[in-house]
């Protein structure tokens, strides 16, 4: 039987770890940490978790409101997705990606029947930035052209190319880039400056409209595929409307090119559908990029799911891509159990139904305080923007900078009150797991109330 404290000790050398400081000292002092400078880091700990909360090593529980990584759909300790690893690791282990395995074929038989229709085969990966790469490849090797149409304010992981796809600032790192990407105005109707004196509609046309110029400019020939992500996520849930999207499948069908939804944040119920792009049903994925809800992180999975289509290109052209751990049977089996576990318990629709309550609670504290510009999102995908002034709409912290006061003490005040969250520049977001209650949600509200409540 699974025991969750059984594995809140561990030896490194035979010598115990318990107390948060010691671990903390000696993850800082023997390992190397991401996204962030070396000295600014100064983590939560985590032990072992538990639905929607987890542990630090002193003992103290954290509610998980950003499920992780936007990732930690099911929650923490599902037991039917550990016995799914658990069997299959005494069963096979591993099998090269030339194999035929049983949890392979399951997993994307299942996929065929939960993803948007037209998309039929799985190619998968070993997370959701490969999955990226992968989608583009597909799209350029199939079409033979070259380039592809992205967003500004998106993110598609930090490999090379994916970090070049990405428009957002974490892709500055990595500048030029590969020379193939060609970036897009992004339907911002809080800040693009392009909705000014418009209606959100209008405003969504005027950026398909400067997207079909820039498509002419670029060159319809050359243009293999627009990526878009199916719900936009970390760069701050800028998402458009209904105009927006029916420009997106106006521009696909008018142009001929390859569209790539990435999924990576928005599947498996993130948004209260299964997967983003099914809010708006006439949008025709050509390609999907997927991972972290596809196992729940339990182990890292990603995928691509594409049409007869294009998979019918590489009937007798060979697909050069693959790695060594693709299609690894463990993380296939774990998505298999997830997938049972999002049908079993009716996630999806419980992060739908949960969403509205989310949203009538950031509602009511929107109304409350003044530095709460905007709230946005569906299902249990929600960002609070915070700004110094409504009426400036002055950000409560800079754009692509670290964090100033009081935003920073925002932050902290979230942690000591027991909130684990994604925070960045002026943004808090909103994305519990999807096994999550109302008592939750609640929970998550109050905590938020009183910490913006704080910021006097
Ligand atoms: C929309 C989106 N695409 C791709 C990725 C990259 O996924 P990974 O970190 O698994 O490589 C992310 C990660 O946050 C993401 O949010």
């Amino acid at each position: 039987m699974y025991n969750a404290r059984s594995i809140s000790k561990f030896s490194l050398k035979g010598k115990q770890m318990t107390d948060h400081a010691t671990l903390v000292s000696q993850n800082k002092e023997y390992t190397f940490t991401s996204w962030t400078s070396q000295n600014a880091w100064n983590p939560i700990s985590i032990t072992h978790g538990e639905g929607v909360y987890f542990w630090d090593a002193d003992g103290k529980r954290y509610l998980d409101w950003s499920s992780q990584l936007f990732n930690l759909n099911i929650g923490h300790g599902h037991p039917h997705v550990i016995r799914a690893i658990q069997e299959q690791a005494g069963k096979l282990q591993y099998a090269m990606p030339s194999l035929a395995t049983e949890p392979r074929a399951r997993l994307g038989q299942m996929l065929r029947d939960v993803t948007p229709a037209g998309l039929t085969k799985a190619f998968f990966t070993t997370g959701g930035a490969d999955a990226i790469e992968n989608a583009m490849k597909f799209a350029r090797l199939s079409t033979g052209k070259q380039k592809i149409l992205t967003r500004y304010r998106a993110y598609h992981g930090a490999t090379f190319g994916a970090m070049t796809a990405g428009g957002d600032p974490r892709r500055l790192a990595n500048e030029p880039g590969v020379p193939w990407i060609v970036r897009m105005p992004d339907p911002y109707s809080y800040r693009h400056p392009v909705y000014r004196g418009r209606t959100e509609a209008e405003g969504d046309q005027a950026i398909v409209d400067m997207m079909e110029e820039i498509i002419h400019f670029e060159g319809p020939n050359n243009i293999a595929a627009l990526m878009l992500e199916g719900f936009s996520g970390t760069s701050g849930i800028m998402q458009g409307g209904e105009t927006y999207w029916r420009g997106v499948e106006y521009l696909r069908e008018k142009y001929g090119f390859l569209l790539i939804i990435d999924e990576v944040l928005s599947g498996f119920g993130r948004t209260g559908e299964w997967f983003g792009i099914d809010h708006y049903p006439w949008v025709k994925p050509d390609l999907m990029a997927m991972a972290k809800g596809l196992t729940s992180g339990y182990i890292p999975l990603g995928g691509v799911m594409m049409t007869e289509k294009v998979a019918h290109h590489f009937d007798d052209n060979v697909f050069y891509g693959g790695l060594t751990y693709s299609d690894h049977p463990i993380a296939c089996a774990a998505g298999v159990a997830n997938l049972e576990v999002y049908q079993n318990e009716k996630l999806i629709e419980n992060s739908h139904e949960l969403g509205k309550k989310l949203r009538a609670g950031l509602v009511d504290l929107a109304e409350k305080y003044e530095a709460i510009g905007e709230i946005r999102g569906a299902g249990l995908h929600y960002v609070i923007e915070l700004v110094k002034n409504r009426d400036t709409r002055e950000p409560l912290s800079p754009y692509n900078s670290a964090m100033t006061e009081p935003m920073k003490k925002l932050a902290a005040n979230l942690r000591e009150q027991g909130m684990s969250t994604f925070v960045k520049w002026n943004l808090v977001f909103c994305a519990p797991p999807l096994v999550a209650t109302e008592a939750h949600i609640q929970d998550g509200l109050n905590i938020l109330d009183r910490a913006i409540k704080d910021l006097g």
